[in-house]
């Protein structure tokens, strides 16, 4: 939800700010500009992607040693250059970036014109420019002090003044920002891969704290002007991370990158037969062995991932749990006590709903344990406890390598408890964990060969609709299937629990309509082999995600996806890579923008 980088320092300000724009840009790409400080400020803005700017700023030379950076993910105004950041006063003194929304922009605007303001955005950004400017009286910090205790709502700014051309201010509520340190030459994003190529010691910035970012140093107070010492952070991913190395988009790279991420997930957390969860004191086994109900939340993707942890704590550690949306937890009223347990699922960790649900849990006395893939991020901060998933940084904007290693993590911790409250005998934790740790080679081997799943695409890459359908551990994956397919080939797509298929979905069925079923061995194996007879007896082609070895299934199926075998709530990991394949591969076809889909951003930081 829009991407912010700030340099201050000895070094041409430009390529810094594009570069780190670049790894931002997942963040939001409908417009982009930069301000460069420079005796006056100069803003460059262009509607579209980064490309754009890149291309204006060749033209010319824009010297100058301090700068801001933005790139945008709509929320107030249409996408344009008038409404693309960085936004000024009335003076064209100050420049701001920023990301989040002002919920009172209204009124505060109406105030702001009243007062003989003159806008010429529709943002809700170009309200804090001129509250700054209505309070600037020669000093930058407090001016941003004062204006941002006016603001209702979440942001993360990025300030500069042609008054005080030494430093940037910075303050964030509820949208991250991180602080780069550097060698005479300092740096402010939203995300660490902005900063990566320049530093690897950052500090983290906390809600309702500001910055004063100079050449020297960074200076840290909070809204009530307190210093505070925060310690600085060795990042030690490995930049390259952030690059394609090769591959033609990032969405591919990170697809092959998935038996890494599960295999990094899952290292040191079974150890001499024991499950071992690091960051999770707060889960004593007293606290596990009283839990009465476990709630997940979380959006998107990561709800899926969810739904697998539903069904792998209820069979593994016999605790019931309940499954929400977190913008529908939020404000539902949750039954919650303190022998609650919220999981809240976000590869981000600034997810604005799921952090939301994590406040209202604790806020009710719950226990929160969070799945994260951002060490520091502000879910990770304000849980109790945290399972990291190790997948590195994901780029492209649908979630695959997050995925799988989230699902990893939920499986780890279903172990736990079920070790914890002794619910499942050891010899089959042991399995489990064996079989887990198969995973990573048997999905390297699904991504050899796909040409089946490129044929298929070639098929049906001018469908108009396509039905996904699974039983049990089957439904959560085909739900991702029909969510990748929508997400980046634009192409309609629902995923159902197959025996619901005869109460509504069924009626969609035409020979145009091609049908994606998740039916890999399990309980339920049989039950969908009747669903495809009936999705058969209707005249849809059918594409079938199948055990290794089911020569059956070939009678029934037009295509037919092999995964090998594993344990049958472990199977949701297989089973969904050439899920995600076949959605690449259709978009690909259809020309679309795989690692940028249109509307969509990666990091939800608005509600
Ligand atoms: C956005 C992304 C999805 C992601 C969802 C939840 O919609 O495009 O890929 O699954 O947010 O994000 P989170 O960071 O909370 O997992």
């Amino acid at each position: 939800m829009c991407g912010i980088v700030g340099y201050i320092g000895q070094r041409d300000t430009v390529p810094i700010l594009i570069n780190g724009l670049k790894r931002l840009e997942y963040r939001g790409y409908d417009s982009a500009g930069i301000a460069i400080l420079n005796g006056e400020i100069s803003i460059v803005r262009r509607l579209g992607k980064l490309k754009g700017l890149e291309d204006a700023l060749l033209d010319g030379a824009l010297p100058g040693l301090v700068g801001i950076g933005h790139t945008r993910w709509a929320t107030h105004g249409r996408p344009s250059e008038e409404n693309a950041h960085p936004h000024t006063d009335c003076s064209g003194d100050l420049a701001i970036v920023h990301n989040g929304i002002i919920e009172n922009f209204l009124a505060l605007r109406e105030g702001l014109q009243s007062r003989g303001h003159i806008f010429k955005s529709e943002t809700d950004t170009e309200v804090i420019s001129h509250l700054i400017e209505e309070k600037y009286d020669g000093n930058l910090l407090e001016a941003v002090r004062a204006a941002i205790q006016e603001v209702k709502g979440s942001f993360a700014i990025a300030v500069i003044s042609r008054h005080e051309p030494d430093r940037i201010i910075a303050a964030r509520k509820d949208s991250p920002l991180v602080l780069g340190l550097g060698n005479g030459e300092n740096f402010i994003a939203s995300d660490i891969p902005a900063i990566l190529g320049c530093t690897r010691s950052v500090i983290l910035l906390d809600n309702d704290e500001l910055a004063e970012v100079t050449c020297d140093g960074v200076r840290i107070l909070t809204i009530d002007d307190l210093v505070v010492e925060r310690e600085v952070f060795n990042v030690h991913w490995d930049d390259e991370a952030a690059e394609k190395c090769g591959y033609e988009d990032f969405m591919l790279k990170e697809i092959y990158e998935q038996p890494v991420a599960i295999r990094e997930t899952i290292r040191s957390r079974f150890q001499d037969g024991k499950v071992v969860l690091e960051n999770s004191s707060h889960l004593t086994d007293d606290i596990v062995k009283a839990v009465g109900k476990i709630f997940i939340v979380a959006c998107g993707t990561s709800y899926h991932a969810g739904l697998v942890g539903k069904s792998v704590i209820e069979n593994w550690a016999r605790i019931p749990v309940e499954i929400d949306i977190a913008s529908e937890f939020r404000y539902r009223n949750p039954v919650i006590d303190k022998n609650t347990l919220v999981v809240a699922i976000s590869q981000s960790g600034e997810t604005a709903d799921t952090l939301a649900s994590l406040r209202e849990a604790r806020a009710r006395g719950a226990k929160v344990m969070a799945v994260s893939n951002v060490v520091g991020s502000s879910i990770t901060r304000e849980a109790d406890g945290t399972i990291y998933t190790h997948a590195g940084p994901e780029i492209g904007v649908a979630a695959t390598k997050t995925l799988v290693s989230q699902m990893a993590a939920i499986y780890t911790l279903a172990l736990y408890l079920a070790q914890v409250r002794d619910t499942m005998p050891q010899a089959e934790i042991d399995v489990l964990a064996s079989e887990l740790k198969d995973l990573p080679k048997k999905v390297s081997g699904l991504l050899v060969d796909i040409a089946t799943i490129e044929e298929c695409a070639r098929e049906f890459s001018d469908c108009k609709s396509f039905l996904f359908l699974g039983r049990g551990i089957g439904v959560p994956v085909a739900m991702e299937g029909a969510l990748k397919l929508k997400e980046i080939s634009y192409i309609h797509a629902e995923g159902y629990a197959a025996g619901e298929m005869k109460h509504g979905p069924i009626a969609l069925l035409e020979r145009s309509v091609p049908v994606v079923v998740v039916a890999t061995k399990g309980h339920t194996y049989e039950k969908v082999i009747s669903n495809i007879q009936e999705v058969k007896a209707r005249d849809s082609y059918v594409i079938a995600v199948a055990t290794e070895g089911d020569e059956e299934i070939k009678q029934h199926a037009d295509y037919v996806f092999y995964v090998p075998e594993t344990s049958e709530f472990l199977s949701a990991i297989p089973a969904v890579i050439p899920l995600q394949l076949l959605a690449y591969c259709i978009a690909k076809i259809r020309g679309c923008n795989v690692d940028q889909p249109r509307n969509l951003a990666k990091s939800v930081t608005v509600e």
